[in-house]
């Protein structure tokens, strides 16, 4: 088994996805990542769409006026909801849960990306979590914070550039 530093130094967003569907088994074990992630005092205020209708892809793609439109060739989205009423740390909740399934797509040879949702617009100016909520016919409970669009890689990309990373680590961190 790779450690976990290697993954995260190979994942890089992928916005280009081959022809072919994720398996069941594939589905599950990102469901299961999802699931398993940390949540404030164990309450799991998250909830997970798993979409595959081709349709249903195309109209999540217009959800926002930028950064969504190449969900169409996506093969699978999870959108990554949560409920207020659970916990008020929802976004950090839902957000733990997103990454972890993320990193798993890395883990299993996937590509994927986030795409945000909260807080965004579509080109006609609606609101992109109503747009969402529209097409899946949601709860209203539930606030839509992003959805991951996840397939097969269309392409490579190389991993994490080191030297940035080194770079970041002198701007970013402070140590006492
Ligand atoms: C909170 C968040 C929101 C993001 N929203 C989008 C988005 O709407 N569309 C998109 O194509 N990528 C989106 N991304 C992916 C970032 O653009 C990407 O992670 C960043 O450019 C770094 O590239 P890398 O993931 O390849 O390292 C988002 C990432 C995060 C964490």
């Amino acid at each position: 088994m790779e450690h976990f530093s290697e993954l995260a130094e190979k994942r890089r967003s992928h916005r280009k996805f081959a022809d072919e569907r994720l398996t069941e088994e594939q589905i599950q074990s990102l469901l299961d990542v999802a699931l398993m992630a940390p949540t404030s005092k164990g309450l799991h205020s998250y909830s997970f769409c798993v979409v595959e209708n081709p349709e249903k892809l195309t109209a999540l793609s217009q959800c926002k006026d930028m950064g969504s439109q190449f969900v169409s060739g996506a093969p699978c989205a999870i959108v990554v909801m949560a409920d207020p009423e659970i916990s008020d740390v929802w976004i950090e909740d839902s957000s733990t849960a997103a990454m972890s399934i993320l990193y798993q797509s890395e883990a299993l040879g996937l590509g994927a990306c986030w795409v945000q949702v909260r807080n965004r617009k579509d080109s006609e100016g609606r609101d992109s979590e109503a747009v969402v909520r529209g097409i899946l016919s949601l709860p209203e409970n539930l606030r839509v914070v992003c959805f991951l669009a996840i397939g097969h890689k269309g392409m490579e990309r190389k991993g994490q550039n080191m030297e940035k990373i080194s770079a970041l680590k002198a701007d970013k961190v402070i140590r006492m």
